[in-house]
């Protein structure tokens, strides 16, 4: 099978672990018989620098001209670098969201599953750690507080700052469906996220996650308020199968959710639209902090190009190859300096993608 891969590499980390991405894909490819085409386009800080735009016109065409796209991160210091002196239309995550709006990725997976073998890095009791946990967030991604009309005004000399969530029932049942498709793959639970006891877009969405659910009756629907969630999170995260949640609430549960498994370099995550194609990205950030010293882990951005064989190419054998890979390497005991733990071998991260692809 023929990849048609649009890869950003982005800025900080994102060129690093990328490339460890890429190699482990090389692997898949050379074992499995298949073509990793990949075409670069910039986005982001790298893109700002080169272009004067965190995203172009011909760069948006390039993404939706692949199959799917391999994204490492994006963005700097927030407090330090330039970028974030130029206006928020012009800053490296506006470059995202263009992306996430004009390929309508309105369904953000985002796993959190914590490895027997990293138990150890899990910053909660033993007792709740033992446990173990395997929950999915399905976060919607294209609307909410994200993309509602904004402004910044100054009235009688007090400036005032507007932000504003809405969601259509339209936009709850799509991502809805999303998320009682995949939780029939897992566990059957769906936990529905909201602030339904203050805000009318969380009423909305009981009522149209209510609705969907008929559709669904081997699946369990409960609700749940985001701050109970929050609590719940790390109270008895093994509770939890899928969580279908809004955008805002989506991005504050996943860092959460992230957490508890020892750590954010973990996680992968697959924005989908309703076609095959969809981006794939890790949870974390660009973490400018260690850029360039080989000490990143890349495995959440390996884990990341498993859910691109999966969903975008149907490829699970590969896909499962990946997976298995990654568990291989831990059980032997191998970790990067973030889920280091005592009696383990400490790895950079390019040693990191040549030990995963290794046992493809
Ligand atoms: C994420 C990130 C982005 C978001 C930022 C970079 C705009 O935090 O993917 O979770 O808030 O969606
Ligand atoms: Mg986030």
């Amino acid at each position: 099978m023929k990849c048609r891969i649009t890869v950003i590499k982005g800025d900080g980390i994102g060129p690093e672990i990328v490339a460890e991405a890429q190699k482990v894909l090389d692997k898949i490819a050379l074992k499995f018989g298949h073509v990793m085409e990949y075409t670069d386009i910039l986005m982001g800080g790298a893109s700002i620098d080169a272009c004067g735009v965190p995203l172009t016109e011909e760069a948006i065409e390039t993404a939706k001209a692949a199959d799917a796209v391999l994204m490492g991160s994006i963005g700097g210091n927030t407090s330090t670098s330039p970028w974030y002196k130029l206006a928020p239309n012009l800053r490296p995550e506006a470059g995202l969201l263009r992306l996430r709006k004009e390929l309508n990725l309105f369904a953000n997976l985002r796993p959190a599953y914590l490895y027997e073998e990293l138990a150890k890095a899990c910053p909660l009791k033993e007792e709740i750690s033992s446990q173990g946990f395997d929950m999915l967030i399905m976060r919607e991604l294209t609307g909410g507080l994200y993309f509602g009309e904004r402004k910044t005004v100054t009235e009688n000399g007090i400036t005032k700052a507007i932000d504003t969530l809405t969601y259509s029932e339209e936009e709850i049942r799509r991502i809805a469906i999303k998320g009682f498709d995949v939780a029939r793959k897992r566990k059957k639970k769906v936990t529905s996220v909201d602030k339904a006891n203050v805000l009318d877009s969380s009423r909305l969405w009981r009522k149209i996650v209510e609705e969907v659910a008929k559709d669904y009756p081997d699946v369990a629907l409960e609700h749940m308020l985001v701050d109970n969630c929050a609590m719940q999170l790390v109270k008895d995260p093994a509770q939890f199968d899928v969580i279908l949640t809004e955008n805002m609430f989506g991005d504050i549960l996943s860092d959460e959710a992230s957490m508890v498994t020892g750590s954010i370099g973990m996680l992968s995550s697959a924005s989908l639209n309703d076609t095959k194609f969809g981006l794939y990205e890790p949870s974390h950030g660009s973490a400018p902090d260690i850029a360039g010293m080989d000490i990143a882990n890349p495995i959440a951005t390996i884990l990341s190009a498993a859910m691109m064989l999966r969903y975008s190419f149907d490829l699970d054998r590969e896909a499962d190859a990946i997976e298995a890979a990654v568990k291989q390497v831990l059980q032997e005991n191998f970790r990067t300096g973030d889920i280091m733990s005592e009696g383990c071998t400490k790895v950079g991260c390019s040693q990191m993608g040549t030990l995963i692809a290794d046992r493809i």
